[in-house]
């Protein structure tokens, strides 16, 4: 069965109780919930990380391309300006799918610019828990074409 790597990034681990005017009341857990039950019913399994640190997810984003694995990233504050993220996925070896559980292009202009976008497959955004569930659809529509 293939494994989806699901990564997210900084302050995500805080979810439910960060913002939640901004993010709601869903938790980290909560969305992995939302990530299995999806998975299962697509014949996937995931592997769901959270950091706070650079390194070590562009640690598991080597590990992704070593491994040929297809990933789900939420990168958080360093979609918008962690270079060093964007190039480690530019070595990509197998789908990637950016999600946010808000619509970044409708918040403060910092927002506006994702320099992940550009060496994704696509960008699902705006649907909270949801995007994380579109995200992986989108996953295996990839893998399955
Ligand atoms: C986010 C949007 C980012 O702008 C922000 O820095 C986050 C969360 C989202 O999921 O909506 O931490 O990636």
């Amino acid at each position: 069965m293939t494994t989806v790597l699901v990564l997210n990034g900084p302050n995500l681990g805080m979810l439910g109780a960060r913002e939640p005017e901004i993010y709601g009341s869903a938790t980290l857990a909560d969305v992995e919930a939302v990530c299995k039950q999806t998975a299962a019913g697509l014949g996937l399994e995931i592997d769901l990380r959270q950091t706070d640190d650079e390194a070590e997810l562009i640690g598991w984003v080597h590990e992704a391309f070593e491994r040929r694995l297809p990933v789900v990233l939420n990168p958080a504050a360093f979609t918008h300006y962690s270079y060093a993220l964007r190039d480690a996925l530019a070595m990509r070896t197998a789908p990637l799918v950016e999600v946010h559980l808000t619509n970044p292009a409708a918040r403060e202009s910092f927002r506006h610019v994702s320099v992940v976008a550009g060496v994704a497959d696509g960008t699902v955004a705006g649907f909270g828990l949801q995007s994380y569930d579109l995200a992986l659809r989108a996953i295996a529509r990839l893998l399955a074409a």
